[in-house]
């Protein structure tokens, strides 16, 4: 069993480098697929939802190579992939699978896909990606196993009224949509900065995207698109949010470097909200806290509203602060599986319907704590980073999902932080 150990109480001083945005590499590795040519991407992240994403376009038949040791920038060409042959087994374990069901929409004319898989925060519908679909003139036909498109005319621009704001069906109506006849128009479209930067990714390969960013997406549909020679993905600011929000619970002074410091304003600010004192560079922040911080409210919500993404890792720093703080989630259903974990490490947290209620504690002590999804892993080591004594983490393959080299970047900041048979997984080159 993969599991991590922290001796809690260090604090954290040094740097760090952030990797690629998981969020934005899950869905350009998939829309690859509508280019139908080799495209070379840069700045993936090696973590297994990607890596798994790259697997199951092999699977299809794509070409995937790394060109680095690092496996840090890929060549892909899907010019002879298979539409419609995804492993159903595969497709399960990564919710960022769903945009097959866009790429190959978009490059086929038809696709079927098995549900799937993701972090299990309640009920994830398709409802707003199948409304997408039929509105650009597929037949859509999916049961709780699997969803199936069709358009034999292909597709027809069109209007698109979103009922819900969705990063996922933002994204897959855009990979639909590019070489749909006519212009499309997302409206109630997603913000996220992963979003633009899909955009950016089609627009490189011929696309016509315009008003990615805004919450009005439009898309002239092109009849061919070309490959890329190198397109570079955006750092993740999740990632680059986790450890700023560690160094605020265990005190220190951290440099996170390779971002983009405008994709973490809300973060930053909220920080400052707390006291800890933040400098930005062009492409760095600074974060040091060398006191308690102040308990604040947070209501998660879209971007640029507060990520629901960080609300876990925020959960857990909450607990080292003055006073008592809220955790409103607003974006889903049920995501508050990991209160559970923090309250046997002493956490005094009261859940009313989708607030919870944190009060600040002297000291966590360490106990052994479920990382129950990725982002409650991720504040499972800062609530262990924080506390008193030895904290030792299960099941954490759902933390290797989204975070590269966590555990030795964290050791480099001076944690004593060790993991034991945590079994990195190799993207297995022929
Ligand atoms: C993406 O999930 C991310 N995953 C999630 O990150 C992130 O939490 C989420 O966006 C919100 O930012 C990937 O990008 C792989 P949504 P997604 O569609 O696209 C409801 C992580 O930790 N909804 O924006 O599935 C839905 O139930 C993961 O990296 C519908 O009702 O999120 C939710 O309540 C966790 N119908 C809300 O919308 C739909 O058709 C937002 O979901 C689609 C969504």
């Amino acid at each position: 069993m993969d599991r991590i150990v922290i001796n809690g109480g260090k604090r954290l001083n040094g740097t760090v480098s952030i990797s690629g945005m998981k969020n934005a590499a899950l869905p350009i590795v998939f829309s690859s697929i509508v280019t139908g040519a080799e495209c070379i991407i840069e700045n993936i992240p090696p973590v297994n939802d990607v890596l798994m994403a790259l697997e199951i376009i092999r699977e299809m038949g794509a070409e995937v190579e790394f060109t680095d040791i690092f496996q840090t920038t890929v060549r892909i060409n899907s010019a002879n992939i298979k539409p419609c042959s995804a492993p159903d087994d595969m497709v399960a374990k990564i919710r960022g699978s769903i945009y097959l069901a866009g790429a190959e929409l978009g490059r086929f004319g038809h696709s079927s896909v098995a549900l799937p898989g993701g972090c299990n925060f309640g009920k994830r519908p398709i409802d707003q990606h199948e409304k997408a679909f039929r509105t650009l003139g597929a037949d859509v036909v999916s049961d709780d196993k699997r969803i199936t498109c069709s358009a034999p005319e292909g597709l027809r621009g069109a209007t698109v009224y979103f009922d819900i704001v969705s990063v996922g069906a933002t994204i897959n109506a855009m990979i639909a949509a590019v070489r749909a006849e006519g212009v499309t128009v997302l409206e109630g479209a997603a913000r996220e900065p992963h979003i633009v930067d899909v955009a950016n990714f089609l627009n490189t390969c011929g696309a016509n995207i315009s008003g990615a960013g805004t919450d009005t997406i439009k898309i002239r549909g092109v009849r061919e698109l070309h490959g890329c020679d190198c397109y570079t993905i955006i750092p993740d600011m999740i990632e680059a949010g986790t450890y700023m929000a560690a160094v605020a619970a265990t005190g220190g002074c951290v440099r996170v470097e390779n971002i983009i410091p405008k994709h973490m304003d809300i973060i930053s600010s909220k920080l400052s909200e707390m006291g800890a004192f933040i400098e930005e560079d062009d492409d760095a922040i600074t974060v040091t806290v060398n006191k308690r911080l102040r308990a604040v409210n947070i209501k998660t919500a879209p971007y640029p509203g507060f990520p629901t993404d960080m609300h876990p890792q925020f959960s857990a720093l909450f607990t080292t602060c003055d006073g008592v703080s809220e955790m409103n989630e607003t974006v889903f259903e049920q995501r508050f599986r990991y209160v559970d974990e923090l309250r046997k490490m002493g956490a005094v947290i009261n859940i009313n319907g989708k607030t919870a209620r944190i009060a600040g504690v002297n000291r966590l002590s360490g106990a052994t704590v479920k990382a129950v999804d990725l982002r409650a892993g991720a504040a499972m080591i800062i609530a262990g980073l924080a506390a008193e004594g030895e904290t030792v983490i299960t099941d954490v393959e759902s933390i290797q999902r989204g975070y590269a080299n966590i555990v030795n970047n964290f050791r480099a900041l001076g944690a004593d932080i060790e993991d034991i048979g945590y079994a990195v997984h190799i993207f297995n080159e022929d």
